[in-house]
């Protein structure tokens, strides 16, 4: 087993985030490489353990993503997925070459019905596989992580079988997926625990729990698992995943820390910084997180009642269980005016959470004392917004340089767009079925391309009608998506801006696939 596997006190439960795994298999949660990377380090910082960055066979890009994950990652151990054939097992084996810790996670399905109709295989085949695989796996690191999936819909006698020769091969982490989220919490923690007494060499392992959410007990079924001895729980962040998501990280950690009375566990994670975690990655996946989500929530630490408000002010403890402090939400995120100056905006950057270079700090600075002249109060998620928006341009081959929009009851509407494309400035005036809509048919005049929008979606940042609108725009090409952001107070040049950074994103991964498709299309 590796260090950190040995180290842990009793106590002690691993945190393994597969955000970048099981979170990116959300239908139309993909990252691009560059956001995986910003994600990635952001979870070593807060102290995740274990980081599953992808699934190497499943295409180049993940294989590329575990790969550089592996190499910036500093502290966790960094985990690539891979069923059970010796490919797939090879390719996670390669990309995690360079990573301080590597684990490979190799799994295959356990259950009668995914044996039966998914695998067609016989159950006797299943459990040689199980041997070849975690074998194959040892010949790569010696860390090694097992899975059956479909584990709770697995016969028992069987699982255990299946448990005890994936160990006996060399798998120092077990781990029992909720594949299809169908557990509910005394009967995952009874499974656990008939682990934990019928496997004869489960102390060699650790126990990890991976529970599904399609019933809502996803954190219900993973607390039971650690209650009855699992030591690792598999969670992303704002609980994203397939179908109905994974267990929610930030829901594990404050429960674990919240009621330390009733279970006594603890994580290695800074909960400080789960609010700014959180908004990456909805940021970056363009996933909203539901107003009364727990913890991350924007009502979770609002009172609105007179008599919760009331309440508040006498004793803070009359209502609040755990402080907005606790997760990363500063109460006074007033930030500063227009004279502002850049140290004290630097310091600002620092204090949530930026480390940026010279040039970006300075792009950064300009940003928001344009902002400061248009906008009364400028606020921490302002400041958010508006930095999440500049990384989010990037140096890429199309920049917005100015729009003028005529629209109003009269039809049709029309946008004036002047783009930077490779350096030339090129304008067109188009019209539409709304500024939105003329203003996208005018991009596409100036940059044609074949990309479909999958998603448009705004939201303000913050109160007030002269907020800045965030715009999320996600298109579509040839089975590619990428994801653009774009964050102005005028809602439809971060709209222009939203879609240029998709543009942007695309041409990327054009480029990647293609390298002499570099034009548009
Ligand atoms: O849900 C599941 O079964 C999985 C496995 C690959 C661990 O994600
Ligand atoms: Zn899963």
């Amino acid at each position: 087993m590796s260090q950190s596997q040995t180290d842990q006190s009793a106590n002690r439960v691993l945190i393994f985030d597969t955000t970048l795994r099981d979170g990116e298999q959300s239908p139309g949660a993909s990252m691009t490489l560059e956001e995986k990377l910003q994600v990635a380090e952001l979870l070593d910082e807060m102290g995740v353990d274990v980081i599953e960055a992808g699934f190497p066979i499943a295409s180049n890009g993940d294989f590329e993503s575990v790969q550089e994950v592996a190499r910036v990652v500093k502290n966790a151990i960094v985990c690539g997925l891979a069923r059970a054939g010796q490919k797939d097992i090879d390719r996670a084996g390669e990309a995690l070459r360079d990573a301080k810790q590597g684990r490979i996670h190799t799994f295959i399905s356990t259950s009668p019905v995914h044996m039966k109709h998914k695998l067609q295989m016989e159950p006797e085949d299943v459990l040689d596989a199980v041997i070849s695989s975690v074998t194959r796996a040892r010949n790569w690191t010696d860390n090694v992580e097992w899975s059956p999936e479909d584990a709770t819909r697995t016969e028992h006698d069987y699982l255990c079988a299946c448990v005890e020769a994936a160990i006996k091969a060399g798998a120092t982490t077990i781990n029992i997926p909720d594949t299809v989220g169908y557990s509910v919490p005394e009967e995952y923690g009874a499974l656990i625990a008939m682990l934990k007494s019928c496997v004869p060499n489960i102390d060699k392992a650790v126990i990890s729990t991976h529970c599904h959410n399609d019933l809502g007990l996803a954190v219900a079924n993973s607390l039971a698992g650690v209650a009855s001895g699992a030591r690792q729980v598999e969670c992303t962040i704002n609980g994203i995943g397939e179908r109905a998501g994974n267990a929610a990280l930030e829901e594990i950690v404050m429960a674990l820390k919240v009621r330390g009375d009733a279970m006594p566990f603890e994580t290695g994670i800074d909960s400080e910084m789960i609010a700014r975690a959180s908004k990456l990655v909805s940021s970056v996946t363009a996933f909203p997180v539901q107003y009364n989500k727990a913890i991350v929530g924007q009502n979770a630490f609002a009172h609105e009642s007179g008599i919760h408000q009331d309440g508040m002010l006498k004793n803070t403890q009359t209502y609040e269980i755990m402080t907005p402090e606790s997760v990363g939400i500063s109460k006074s995120s007033l930030v500063m005016g227009k004279h502002s100056g850049r140290h004290a905006f630097r310091k600002k950057l620092e204090e949530l959470g930026y480390d940026l270079g010279q040039n970006a700090v300075e792009d950064a600075f300009r940003r928001f004392k344009d902002l400061a002249d248009k906008k009364k109060h400028v606020f921490d998620d302002d400041i958010v917004a508006l930095v999440d928006d500049e990384m989010a341009a990037g140096e890429g081959v199309l920049k917005v340089v100015a729009l003028k929009i005529v629209c109003g009851t009269e039809g049709p509407q029309e946008a004036t767009l002047t783009l930077d494309v490779s350096g030339e400035e090129k304008t067109v005036v188009a019209t539409g079925d709304g500024p939105v809509d003329a203003t996208f048919n005018a991009i596409g005049e100036l940059f044609p391309h074949k990309a479909h929008l999958q998603l448009y979606q705004v939201h303000a940042v913050t109160e007030g009608t002269d907020a800045q609108a965030e715009v999320s725009v996600r298109l579509e090409e040839d089975g590619k998506t990428v994801t653009g952001r774009g964050a102005e107070t005028d809602t439809l040049v971060a709209s222009a801006r939203a879609y240029v950074s998709a543009l942007n994103k695309l041409i990327v991964k054009r480029r990647k696939s293609a390298p002499e498709a570099l034009q548009a299309s």
